[in-house]
């Protein structure tokens, strides 16, 4: 697999996703109409589709079934979808602008927003335990309680709580780590997971090495928002840039300062591409999904 089709893997795997996802969404011709117009508008084209390229990558590390990989994509992009819903509601971080386009509170109004998320998630958990085809009941439990547990209060709940909590308080490092594995890594790291629970089972150690990619990787995605938070304009990320200093969120850059945030986020890569190092070519979408993560420019 040679590099130079990654940028074609990665556009015909995002196509891939949203064709997946306009057919898995309710109609938005069906009642409650506005509901399902809300849904649509929030989950269709936007989004980098991070969390479905890293289920797919790893889902080829296990020589998965591409359909199977696809509705498990699909049901953790519509978690991660209904967590920016709720993330940019007044009540948390009041952002009128995402992926390009108003809010959902702002398109529609705050009780359609909380309900696009209430559907997208039970949505969610409908499709991943709804009998994938060669997939034991056994292991499609284990992907229900992989998603539930990254989505909860153990998970992305529980870090957007510490977020908010955290208003105006300069975290130490460790309590920002937690933090931030919680209300990002943790969905990420599942996104990998759950791809890799679509094909052939790994040993333990292979599990280890691929758990502690997924963590990594997920953690640096955070520190890499962080940083774009400060570095990018609003054009470019298709959300307002400086929010989190507007709003005195504790960011990496606020602990450490942008270069050292970078220097940070090359550390996590390192660290996660160093455990990918013994599946050799096998791995090659997810080290190129991490330069991308790295690299990326919103
Ligand atoms: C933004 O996630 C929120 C975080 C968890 C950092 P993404 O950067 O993946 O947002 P989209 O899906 O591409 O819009
Ligand atoms: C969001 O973190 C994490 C979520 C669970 C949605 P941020 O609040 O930094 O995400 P953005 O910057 O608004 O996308
Ligand atoms: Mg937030
Ligand atoms: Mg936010
Ligand atoms: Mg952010």
């Amino acid at each position: 697999m040679a590099n130079d089709n990654f940028v074609q893997w990665m556009t015909a795997t995002q196509q891939n996703t949203e064709c997946l996802l306009e057919q898995l969404l309710p109609d938005s011709g069906r009642a409650p109409q506005q509901l399902h117009e809300a849904m649509r508008y929030s989950t269709l084209q936007g989004g980098k589709r991070v969390r479905p390229l890293l289920a797919f990558a790893a889902g080829e590390l296990v020589g998965a079934s591409a359909a199977n990989v696809g509705r498990i994509a699909c049901a953790v992009e519509m978690i991660h979808v209904y967590s920016l819903v709720h993330d940019d509601m007044p009540c948390m971080d009041d952002d009128v602008l995402r992926r390009g386009k108003p809010t959902c509170h702002v398109a529609y109004d705050d009780a359609t927003a909380l309900l696009v998320g209430d559907a997208l998630q039970t949505l969610a958990f409908e499709l991943l335990a709804t009998p994938l085809p060669g997939i034991d009941a056994a292991r499609q439990l284990t992907m229900v309680r992989t998603l539930a547990t990254a989505s909860g209060h153990a998970g992305m709940a529980g870090g957007q709580a510490i977020d908010l909590a955290s208003v105006g308080l300069q975290l130490d490092q460790p309590a920002l780590e937690f933090m931030h594995c919680m209300k990002t890594g943790a969905l990420i790291r599942a996104a990998v997971l759950l791809g890799a629970l679509c094909g052939r089972t790994l040993s333990d150690d292979e599990n280890t090495r691929l758990d502690h990619f997924a963590k990594r990787i997920g953690l640096a995605f955070q520190v890499v928002d962080d940083v774009l938070d400060v570095e990018a304009d609003t054009a470019t990320l298709g959300k307002t840039a400086g929010k989190d200093q507007a709003n005195d969120k504790p960011t990496y850059v606020s602990l450490m300062g942008l270069s050292e945030a970078k220097d940070f986020a090359r550390t996590l890569y390192d660290d996660a591409m160093a455990a990918l190092a013994p599946f050799g070519e096998q791995a090659t979408r997810l080290k190129q999904l991490a330069d991308y993560i790295i690299a990326r420019s919103f």
